[in-house]
């Protein structure tokens, strides 16, 4: 092997991964499809859309109770979804990997029966100056029955997280520092690692909020040690309505359970009623089964990729939008942290995001616009909000430039 082919990058094929995903085949407004809002919800390939319906007319039963062949081969696919799922996050044990509906789920449940059930008055919650809503209302509404507080961590100029600041605040009333791994409005890749360290050299714990993580690259939340990491299946490529809250076993093992019913007990009386175990013990109810097998599927999927090249090939795409940004006339980047994922943030002068968004969509380019859930750090910049598209695996340099065609037509309607 010469060293020219020994230092060879492999190349990613983007056309390949195209041909998995069926819905980017369309035209849309008589265009072809330019889909970039991959930050609110990810597309499907068909290797998740044939598990999911090889489920429903295969094996589709109701799991854990059933004594018949169907409810066992359910049960197989669906608690091996979880083994998939405790893998793919370095999870020490399955029972850590708990289903919720999303990652809003598994936020919220652990403001109720972390937060909730433990803090007290004066008690402090520090969140995410940029934190999207459903990392800053669960506390919000935990905070309103114990007394606690929640403190925004400010944020810079550069869209990070102030670190100085972070020190500053944390303290002995902190008890829990709750903060996303990736901004969703902005982009910005927070110091988790740092952030987890300070805040249990604090004596708080941690919840990271892994939504727009756990798509780019591979988490192992083993060796972030953050007490709770949370997310979504339908940013991961997987089915909406399925999400995991993973918990280091002493607080999984120590908090209340979140909502009551069936499988979440051991036993039940009138006069009591005991818990299950881990993982039930949260799993009130008849769970998102096709869900949880969709969502393994994702991750197989993925992990059939070359991760390490697909992280390139979006950087790449996302350094190409900005070179003919940096070229436009009247663009201005919102969020411009040096580590960022492939969301570009942006105003054009003298628009409204919204009229934006209509103009892209009837040339075929989806994008959002709006404040992306992150209503404090618009109102802090002072903006309505911005129009974000979003980049994945399966998105091409092509589409990048008809992004900005677009946006150049456009700009001459508006
Ligand atoms: N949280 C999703 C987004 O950022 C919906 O668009």
């Amino acid at each position: 092997m010469n060293r020219a082919s020994s230092m060879a990058v492999p190349a990613f094929d983007v056309e390949a991964v195209r041909r998995d995903f069926p819905i980017l085949q369309q035209t849309i407004n008589g265009k072809p499809l330019v889909y970039l809002d991959n930050a609110a919800t990810t597309q499907k390939p068909n290797q998740v859309i044939d598990a999911i319906s090889h489920f429903y007319r295969h094996d589709n039963a109701n799991v854990h109770r059933g004594a018949h062949t169907l409810s066992d081969r359910a049960t197989m696919a669906f608690e091996g979804a979880r083994v998939t799922t405790q893998k793919f996050i370095n999870a020490p044990s399955p029972e850590q990997v708990i289903w919720t509906r999303g990652c809003t789920e598994a936020i919220n449940l652990v403001a109720q029966c972390f937060a909730a059930a433990r803090f007290e008055p004066g008690d402090e919650i520090l969140v995410s100056g940029m934190a999207h809503h459903s990392n800053i209302v669960p506390w919000q509404m935990a905070a309103q029955r114990t007394g606690a507080k929640v403190i925004p961590i400010p944020v810079t100029e550069h869209s990070e997280l102030d670190m100085r600041a972070y020190r500053q605040l944390l303290g002995p009333r902190t008890r829990l520092v709750a903060v996303e791994h990736v901004s969703n409005s902005m982009g910005t890749i927070h110091p988790i690692e740092d952030i987890i360290a300070l805040a249990h050299g604090a004596g708080a714990q941690v919840l990271i909020d892994g939504a727009q993580a756990v798509a780019h690259w591979p988490v192992d939340v083993e060796a972030l040690g953050a007490d709770f990491y949370t997310f979504s299946g339908h940013k991961l490529f997987g089915p909406t309505g399925i999400g995991v809250l993973y918990g280091k076993r002493e607080w999984l093992e120590s908090m209340p359970p979140y909502q009551g019913g069936g499988e979440m007990i051991e036993t039940v009386s009138f006069e009591g009623t005991v818990y299950n175990r881990l993982p039930y013990k949260y799993e009130a109810g008849t769970p998102d089964i096709a869900g949880a097998i969709g969502l393994a599927a994702a991750i197989d999927y993925l992990g059939g990729l070359d991760r390490e090249a697909a992280a390139r090939h979006e950087a790449a795409l996302l350094e190409h939008a900005l070179a003919l940004a940096a070229d436009f006339p009247g663009f201005k980047l919102v969020g411009r942290a040096e580590h960022k994922t492939c969301v570009l943030s942006f105003l054009l002068e003298g628009t409204h995001p919204a009229d934006v968004g209509t103009l892209l969509d009837q040339q075929g380019v989806a994008v959002r616009t709006g404040h992306h859930c992150t209503q404090p750090i618009m109102d802090s910049l002072a903006i309505p909000g911005t129009v974000r598209a979003s980049f994945s695996i399966y998105n091409t340099h092509n589409e990048v430039e008809q992004l900005f065609s677009a946006l150049h037509k456009a700009q001459t309607f508006l």
